[in-house]
Order: C-alpha cells, then sequence, then structure tokens
C-alpha cells in the first residue's frame, strides 16, 4: 500500500474520483479508517467539541492537536493526515511556521489546515513557499464563533458568494493545495470547484466539490451534538445501515465504508443534507 500524497489527490480531481475524508483522534478509529478506505484523515479541531466537551473550538491548542495527531499518525498506512492549525495559532507569520513545524514534526501531519479568506494569503504562502502544505478553510469558520454569535450557513447573499469565489482564487494561488468548504449552498459550493485550480473538500457544501468530509462521532450517530438533538443537516449516520444489513463483527468498519462508498458513488451527501437546494433538485 503506498501512502497518498498531494499529487494523488490532484489525480482523483481530475479522473473524477471523489475524495472521502474524516477525521480521527485516536489509534483504534486510525486503523478503521485506513482500512476502511478513507483517503484524507483530519485532526480537526473538532476534537474541542467531540473529544473535549466544549461549546466551540476555540479553546484547542497546538499541544492538543499534536498529541492527537501522534496517536493517529503511525496508524494511517495509505490516508493522508491533515492537521488543524488551531485558534490564532496562526495569526502572525512566525506562529504559524512554529505551529506547522509542530503539527509536521511532532505530530506527523503531512498538511496544516487553516480558516480564512484572502485575508490568510500572506500566511498560505509563507508556509506554502516552505514546504508546509496548506487546506485553507472557507464557508463557515468555527474559529470565528465569539465574533460570529452562532453557527449557520454562510454565503447566501449574492455579494458574500462573491466574495468567497474570490477568496478561493486568491488563496490557491498563494499556494493552498486543497480547499474545504463548510456549510454553504450547494450551488456556490459547485461554482467555487469548478473554478478552483485545486481539490475542493465540502462539509455540508452540496455534492459539486470533489469530496466529502465529516466529524467521525456524527457519522457514528455518538457526537454531543447528534445527541443532544441538534443534528447538522448535513449530517449522516451510518451506523444503523450497517446494523441493518446484519454486519456482526466489525460494525463501525462496516459503517465508515459504507460511508466511503456513497462519498465514491456520489450517494452521499443526497437532497437532504444540502442546503438551499430546491425541493427535488439532484444535488
Ligand atoms: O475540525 C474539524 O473537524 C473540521 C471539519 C469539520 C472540516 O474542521
Ligand atoms: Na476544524
Amino acid at each position: 500500500i503506498k501512502p497518498l500524497h498531494v499529487a494523488e489527490l490532484r489525480k482523483m480531481r481530475e479522473a473524477g474520483e471523489k475524495i472521502a475524508c474524516l477525521t480521527a483522534y485516536d489509534a483504534s478509529f486510525a486503523l478503521l479508517e485506513d482500512r476502511a478506505g478513507v483517503d484524507v484523515v483530519l485532526i480537526g479541531d473538532s476534537l474541542g467539541m467531540v473529544i473535549h466537551g466544549g461549546n466551540t473550538t476555540t479553546p484547542v491548542t497546538v499541544d492538543d492537536i499534536v498529541y492527537h495527531s501522534k496517536a493517529v499518525a503511525p496508524h494511517l498506512k495509505r490516508a493522508f493526515l491533515i492537521a488543524d492549525l488551531p485558534f490564532l495559532s496562526y495569526a502572525t507569520l512566525d506562529r504559524a511556521l512554529d505551529s506547522s513545524q509542530r503539527l509536521m514534526q511532532q505530530g506527523g501531519a503531512k498538511m496544516v489546515k487553516l480558516e480564512g479568506g484572502r485575508e490568510q494569503a500572506s500566511i498560505v504562502e509563507y508556509l506554502s513557499v516552505r514546504g508546509v502544505p496548506v487546506c485553507a478553510h472557507l464557508g463557515l469558520q468555527p474559529q470565528f464563533i465569539h465574533k460570529m454569535g452562532a453557527f449557520k450557513v454562510q454565503g447566501r447573499e449574492d455579494a458574500a458568494a462573491e466574495a468567497m469565489l474570490h477568496d478561493a482564487q486568491v488563496l490557491a494561488e498563494a499556494g493552498a493545495d486543497l480547499l474545504l468548504l463548510e456549510c454553504i449552498p450547494a450551488g456556490l459550493g459547485a461554482r467555487i470547484t469548478a473554478e478552483s485550480p485545486v481539490p475542493v473538500i465540502g462539509i455540508g457544501a452540496g455534492a459539486g466539490v470533489d469530496g466529502q468530509i465529516l466529524v467521525l462521532q456524527d457519522l457514528l450517530g455518538i457526537s454531543p451534538q447528534v445527541t443532544l438533538g441538534r443534528t447538522p443537516r448535513f449530517v449522516k449516520n451510518y451506523m444503523p445501515g450497517a446494523v441493518a444489513r446484519g454486519e456482526k463483527g466489525g460494525l463501525i468498519e462496516a459503517a465508515i465504508a459504507d460511508y466511503v462508498r456513497e462519498v465514491k458513488s456520489g450517494a452521499y451527501p443526497a437532497p437532504e443534507h444540502c442546503f438551499d437546494l430546491p425541493a427535488g433538485a439532484k444535488p
């Protein structure tokens, strides 16, 4: 088994093969995800919510991400490992470089992810020219929760949509090797992807992107949000399907493999997982 890298992800996009991504935070799930065919594993700062139990991602530190990356990285034979740069860990060029160095050298990440639009372009370029692959996270940016007040769909107004399209272009030109779009109208996700020179991963960004990502605990139906009845629209619980098929051992691995299969076939996301699609429309 050969490990995936950035060029491979680009080839998948060119070949029209959807990229299946999933978060992981420990060795047990890292192994299962790698075996189930997940292409990209993310150490997301969502760990502040699904592992540490907070209401936001802002308390997460570089130490936290390194800690979980160290648990995951050694168990990925094929999957490509991305780690989130947490809140304010890339507030200056120096801090961005320092934080990225730790995520890659200590954590074993092969790419770092940061939130923000064109205002992050100088940081993306600074990292990229030094050999740090960067994923730029646009749309809903959970690290801005204390400015936004609530997590909500982004890019619904024309001006915001145009600004996001422009941000995507600027970030790719600055050297971003991957874009991630969170919680935006499906049509905007497709437009940004069509105009992007690099692969685009979506979460709640419709089916017209190059790949999908979910938070592991959402896919398993056990995240605090799901348990408390606040399941986001884009979330699909893959456990009932695996149970219904009569999977005996390896239920969780089967559920993850189902997710990978549905991302590859385009069955996920279905219209009910997408924002701003007219009833009956194809995603
Ligand atoms: O932190 C995270 O898990 C993420 C994904 C939701 C994209 O950023
Ligand atoms: Na994140």
